[in-house]
């Protein structure tokens, strides 16, 4: 290795460490890649020259790093992203989870929301919301606070009504929301059986007796031992038989827990734990 790429991997590496000691928040075994563009596009945007004054703005400024984290902690989402995923949501995993009397769903990287009150819905339109609790869970507070909200812009309803329609949606997807100004508010009777937290899958600890875990669009971000610590904590966060659902670029095939996991649909990133007898 050369020495600027060994200087730059160290004070790249020094620098998620003093975010580690400094905010509690642990990027150190985030994919490196993505990571190091991150920071210097953060770097580019601040007055900054190098990463060294930007580990100093960080340590000084918590403003700075509240911006940052936003960047880091890519927040991109969308309802029923990924139609046939939710498609496959309700007419297969929906109709085995509502055979037990109580059901408990995880959203673990839940960004603003849009894809809890898509299960809601889901749930509502199977005739089990009443018996279910979702757990609304991300590691970044201001993406939190919106999904508590509940309130969207007005404009994305269109594409989201599509959305709702391919993943088999038949009811009248407005009836979800009311529209007022430039935004859409999400029905209140879709909150009521969900419950947000702040819960960081590098550092916190199990949820228990989960039936179906949905933790899409995240792992991607992790290295494979990270990904093996969130895997785990969701092995043990399951319910017997429980349901785990990923992205769709993310797999647990490569994952040393993979045993653990078996694909139950065909084309989706869709797994079942298998419990051993
Ligand atoms: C790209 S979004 C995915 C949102 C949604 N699951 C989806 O697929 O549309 C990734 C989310 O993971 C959250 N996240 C990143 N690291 C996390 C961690 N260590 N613990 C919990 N959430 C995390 C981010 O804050 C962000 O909201």
């Amino acid at each position: 290795m050369d020495s600027t790429n060994e200087n730059d991997r160290i004070e790249f590496d020094l620098i998620l460490q003093a975010i580690y000691q400094k905010y509690g928040y642990d990027f150190r075994d985030y994919a490196k890649a993505s990571i190091r563009r991150r920071l210097r596009n953060q770097l580019s945007k601040s007055n900054l020259k190098t990463i060294s004054e930007m580990q100093h703005k960080l340590l000084n400024d918590k403003n700075f790093f509240d911006r940052l984290l936003l960047d880091l902690t890519i927040n991109v989402t969308e309802m029923f992203r990924d139609p046939p995923f939710f498609k496959a949501i309700r007419e297969i995993v929906l109709s085995e989870l509502k055979k037990q009397p109580f059901i408990k769903v995880w959203h673990a990287g839940c960004s603003s929301g849009e894809e809890i009150y898509s299960t809601a819905i889901l749930l509502k339109e199977y005739g089990v919301y009443e018996s279910s609790l979702i757990y609304a869970t991300d590691t970044n507070e201001l993406v939190l606070d919106k999904a508590k909200a509940g309130i969207f812009p007005i404009e994305k309803m269109k594409d989201y009504t599509v959305n709702y329609r391919k993943a088999g949606g038949l009811a009248s997807f407005a009836d979800y929301y009311t529209a007022r100004y430039d935004n859409a508010i999400m029905d209140n009777s879709l909150k009521k059986n969900i419950v947000f937290s702040n819960h960081n899958l590098v550092t916190d600890s199990v949820f228990g007796e989960m039936d179906l875990i949905m933790c899409r669009n995240v792992l991607i971000y992790f290295n494979r031992e990270l990904q093996d610590r969130v895997f785990r904590l969701f092995r043990d966060s399951f319910h017997p038989d429980g349901f785990l659902c990923l992205g769709s670029k993310e797999t647990v095939r490569f994952s040393s827990l993979s045993e653990d996991f078996e694909n139950v649909i065909e084309n989706e990133k869709i797994y079942r734990r298998i419990v051993s007898h």
